[in-house]
């Protein structure tokens, strides 16, 4: 942690979460809480809740939820020094330095140069096309029909043929010539010693989630080569992890996002309306980017070139997409090449035509498959019909895979029953094992240390609700279940926190001495457990028995697991065991709703 704990809650404190959500999201009033549309996932009625007493946000349809800091790094992307800096602000309080180490300090010194040598020089191309000098750009750029308000939404700059003015402008401002090398906006050789590396280019800063630009991109006007020139990756800009136009996608609230392959086409399409629109950065689709497009949507539509490379590229991608959970559909833009050509030419309504009408990615698969069979001959329908089966065989869930065994044996006429079989063959003798979904983009990498099993989890999930909601309920409780009675880990950190100080308020900060959003979210859902009570006092009480009673035999089972020898592990295992005992004849006093 790199703050104190009490700046922590000193920042969190000052910042209602009321407030602050509601600064995003429209909020309503509805008993002790505020309900509204989740900005995490696509919903027609309000699942997203804010609590006021608890000082947290929970969606039940989703799962998301944390504190007010919580709610920052999810909306924002935030880093959780980013959003601590961000309510630090809102509220006025100046945060004190960080405790960095010195290396994480130097790293993060460093990032901000890099950061500022961008800015400086987005600035500087950008007054530069809108000036005299820029006229060429500017022409180039209203040839392609764009109109000043989307080059100012893009920040789209110029650089001219002029040498090294770019680097007599950031020089002055005191950056050094290692700075600009390592950005990427100047280039060293021999005769011109250090001079701008764009030049004669429209430029397009490429901007992070949070509207930083890390890197750029520049096209020659006309058809020199390279067509594009981009920055290098440095350790603010990389490829893999950014996507072009998601700063202004993730404002649009769509629930599908379009994937294309270019600057241009990005632009293209949000200047027609599809502010939905993203691009990869010049190199290809990755899974992290996959992991990064879940954070905000389930599904894509791939807007590629309509040339052999887009198609490649988009059965591809398919793929990435798929083991990342998102679902995709196909855009088909026949005749033209690409998203930025057919609204050129066929306008923005056709183009939400060619959405309404997007393929199915599997069967976009299917039908480019078919070309390389001859499907007029048995023996290639044949092979057809087994390679089919095997990519149904990759489906994992079930239901989704029954489906489109039906729907695929309808549209190629195909016998249902052989079909079954043949992709039965395929998933049984494990040919094929189901497509794994990676872990999202923000665990990854990350060892998880948390060691309850998920239905664990959800026991001692409805416990803490029940008894963070009712203090009768904590009282009582409390004498039987321990916070070491928890699973290791996240689960018992929560616990022992809560007991410590067990009124709602707590909640709030306790989800902040998690700094990891992940971490935020599930401590968040230990207090959330969706508890449908039963109406009688009688039944409520069992209920809770079997909680608890659940709860604790966990608990003793793991002791009687890790017994593994020695008398004080035997003497705990022989006391856990007794007061499970006990708890079955233990009986709980609980309200019912009539009284
Ligand atoms: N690209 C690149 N370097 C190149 C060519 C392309 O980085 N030499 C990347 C750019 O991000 C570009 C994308 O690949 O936006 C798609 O390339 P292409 O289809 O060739 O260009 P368009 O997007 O159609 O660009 P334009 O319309 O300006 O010709
Ligand atoms: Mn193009």
């Amino acid at each position: 942690m790199y703050y104190p704990d009490d700046v922590i809650e000193q920042v969190r404190s000052s910042n209602d979460i009321v407030d602050v959500v509601g600064s995003y999201v429209h909020l309503k009033k509805q008993g002790a809480n505020y309900f509204g549309l989740c900005p995490f996932h696509n919903e027609k009625s309000p699942s997203f809740s804010v609590s006021p007493d608890k000082q947290i946000f929970y969606c039940f349809g989703c799962g998301a939820g944390g504190n007010v800091i919580t709610f920052l790094m999810k909306y924002e992307n935030y880093t959780f020094q980013e959003a601590m800096q961000a309510l630090a602000d809102r509220a006025g309080i100046k945060l004190p330095e960080a405790d960095y180490s010195e290396e994480m300090k130097k790293k993060e010194e460093h990032r901000k140069m890099l950061f500022a040598v961008n800015k400086e020089t987005a600035t500087y191309y950008f007054k530069l096309l809108r000036s005299p000098k820029g006229a060429t750009g500017l022409k180039y750029l209203t040839d392609r029909k764009l109109t000043s308000d989307t080059m100012n939404m893009f920040g789209l700059g110029y650089a001219d043929g002029a040498g090294s003015d770019l680097v007599k402008h950031l020089r002055a401002m005191g950056f050094s010539d290692d700075v600009l090398l390592e950005a990427g906006v100047a280039a060293h050789d021999e005769r011109k010693g250090l001079h701008d590396k764009f030049w004669n280019r429209v430029m397009f800063p490429i901007m992070d989630v949070n509207n930083r630009v890390i890197g750029f991109g520049g096209r020659v006007m006309g058809d020199g080569k390279p067509k594009y020139l981009n920055s290098p990756e440095t350790p603010i800009f990389d490829k893999g992890r950014n996507l072009y136009g998601l700063n202004l996608a993730k404002r649009s609230r769509k629930d599908q996002y379009i994937l294309c392959e270019g600057y241009m086409d990005v632009i293209a399409m949000h200047q027609a309306g599809f502010t939905q629109a993203v691009a990869s950065l010049g190199t290809s689709f990755t899974s992290g980017q996959a992991g990064i497009l879940k954070k905000y949507v389930n599904g894509v539509l791939l807007s590629y070139d309509s040339d052999e490379a887009g198609v490649k590229a988009a059965l591809r991608n398919n793929g990435i997409l798929k083991e990342g959970g998102i679902r995709a559909r196909v855009l088909d833009l026949r005749p033209y090449k690409d998203p930025d050509e057919f609204i050129k030419n066929a306008g923005a309504g056709e183009f939400q035509k060619r959405i309404d009408n997007a393929e199915n990615s599997f069967y976009y698969e299917l039908r480019m498959m078919e070309k390389d069979y001859n499907m007029t001959d048995p023996a290639g329908r044949t092979d057809f019909t087994r390679e089919a089966a095997r990519r149904l065989g990759t489906f994992e869930d079930e239901v989704e895979r029954d489906n489109y065994i039906s729907a695929v044996a309808e549209k190629y006429y195909i016998n249902l029953d052989s079909l079954k079989k043949l992709v039965g063959s395929y998933t049984d003798t494990g040919v094929i094992k189901p497509v794994k979904r990676p872990m999202r983009s923000d665990t990854q990498g990350k060892t998880n240390e948390n060691t309850a099993t998920e239905s664990e989890f959800r026991d001692q999930a409805w416990l803490l609700t029940w008894m963070s909601a009712d203090k009768d309920v904590f009282t009582q409780v409390s004498r039987y279940i321990k916070p070491e009675d928890f699973s290791e880990g996240l689960p018992r950190e929560v616990a022992e926190k809560f007991y410590a100080d067990p009124e709602g308020n707590t909640i709030a900060s306790i989800i902040s001495l998690f700094t990891e959003e992940e971490e935020q979210n599930r401590a968040a859902k230990l207090f959330n457990a969706e508890l449908v009570l039963p109406d009688e006092a009688q039944d409520r009480e069992k209920a809770l028995r079997d909680i608890v009673y659940s709860v604790k035999s966990h608990a003793s089972k793991r002791i009687t697991d890790e017994a593994g020898g020695g008398t004080d592990a035997f003497a705990r295992m022989i006391k856990s065991r007794k007061e499970l005992e006990e708890l079955a004849k233990v009986r709980f006093h609980v309200r019912g709703t009539e009284t």
